[in-house]
């Protein structure tokens, strides 16, 4: 077991799992689409809130926890739902979801795992965990992982809508992005500087999108799965489909992918008990704004009608603390538990989470709160956001 006490920010992460991740993996965790100008952006706007530092004000029995949906939660932060995120680390989804439940956090499981939903559902005790959804074309494919998500008992569905059409990633189109990786001469050059990731990966059969191959028609090899993923992704996705989705699962509803007031008030119209404010981590439309900036109109446009979550560019506690400043029940983190998991597996995980927390807990504390819900607008700087 590595000692990861010198691992003191998400960064340090970030640094290790560069170095250990073939590129074609890191990049496709670490990339925006076209320019990256949103993706920077999420992250540059977190910085330019500033906080106001309080004094004397009795910050003993602090506590971050909260409730996401209903569910106890450590600190209101989820595992984002993240593809190939068994190419990280082998058996990525199972370690990811442990790492989370012993913190006491949701984790959500993405469509495109590598790990099935059966695989994480036994693996962690059937604990709940969440599930992310896709509309594909194929209806009946998607009826039956509404279905598969039920008997693997998660407790919510992550519907996402801002990905009808694929956002381009130059990085994942010039590294030729495939699962497993193609033998070519790049691959297998930069394959060779990665011998902990091979080995690694040696250890696993599950190198290939779980969730799919074997129950979706015509997709029996990879070739032909990265093609039904190109035809799958549904352009007519509409809010009946919503409707329908909802009604189909019959459970909790978060929809995932809000920018705009005008959206956040038909999502709440929808009946769905969370939305999530995201811009896909910056991957899909480059220059829509950073999340953070238009989570105001969006919490002013529901009320509480809905809980709303944010998403995108939080590296750090301190953004979750601002994102709940400006009205967010809840948070996710995607970029920063993949790094922790690329960098060091399981362990790395729980160090991302508890380096979350850290920051959290002691940046409330500055801002002489002791409790989540006391934290509100009145612990940023006029003018700073
Ligand atoms: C999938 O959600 C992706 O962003 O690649």
């Amino acid at each position: 077991m590595s000692d990861l006490s010198k691992i003191t920010c998400i960064e340090d992460l970030r640094q290790v799992a560069q170095r250990r991740v073939p590129r074609m993996f890191y990049d496709y965790a670490d990339s925006g689409a076209w320019t990256e100008s949103t993706y920077r952006e999420n992250e540059r706007a977190f910085q330019k809130i500033k906080l106001r530092q309080r004094v004397a004000m009795n910050m003993e029995d602090r506590s971050t926890g909260s409730t996401m949906i209903g569910e106890e939660v450590a600190m209101p932060v989820a595992l984002a739902p993240t593809g190939l995120t068994g190419m990280q680390w082998a058996d990525g989804e199972i370690l990811a979801a442990r790492a989370a439940k012993d913190f006491g956090g949701p984790f959500t499981l993405s469509t495109l795992s590598i790990c099935s939903l059966e695989d994480v559902a036994q693996a962690t005790g059937r604990h709940p965990f969440w599930f992310q959804l896709y509309v594909t074309r194929d209806r009946d494919f998607m009826a039956r992982l509404i279905d598969r998500a039920k008997a693997a008992h998660c407790s919510a569905l992550q519907l996402t809508l801002d990905l009808q059409i694929l956002g381009q990633r130059h990085k994942d189109i010039k590294n030729g992005l495939s699962t497993p990786p193609k033998p070519t001469l790049a691959n297998l050059i930069n394959l060779a500087t990665k011998p902990r990731w091979c080995l690694n990966m040696l250890g696993t059969q599950r190198r290939s999108f779980g969730n799919v191959v074997g129950h979706a028609k015509n997709v029996s090899d990879n070739a032909s799965l990265a093609s039904w993923i190109l035809e799958q992704f549904d352009p007519a996705l509409n809010w009946n489909d919503v409707e329908r989705i909802k009604r189909l699962w019959g459970g909790k509803l978060v929809l995932k992918g809000i920018m705009d007031a005008e959206d956040a008030r038909l999502a709440a119209d929808s009946g769905a008990d969370a939305l999530i404010v995201s811009n896909h981590g910056g991957r899909q439309l480059d220059g829509a704004p950073a999340t953070i900036d238009v989570l105001p109109s969006i919490v002013q446009a529901v009320g509480k009608r809905i809980e709303v979550w944010l998403d995108s560019g939080i590296r750090s506690g301190q953004d979750v603390l601002k994102a709940c400043a400006l009205g967010a029940r809840g948070t996710l983190i995607g970029r920063a538990f993949l790094y922790g998991l690329g960098a060091y597996g399981q362990a790395g995980v729980t160090r991302a989470l508890e380096i979350i927390h850290k920051e959290l807990d002691l940046t409330m504390a500055f801002c002489g709160r002791t409790r989540i819900d006391a934290v509100d607008e009145s612990i940023l700087l006029p003018g700073t956001y």
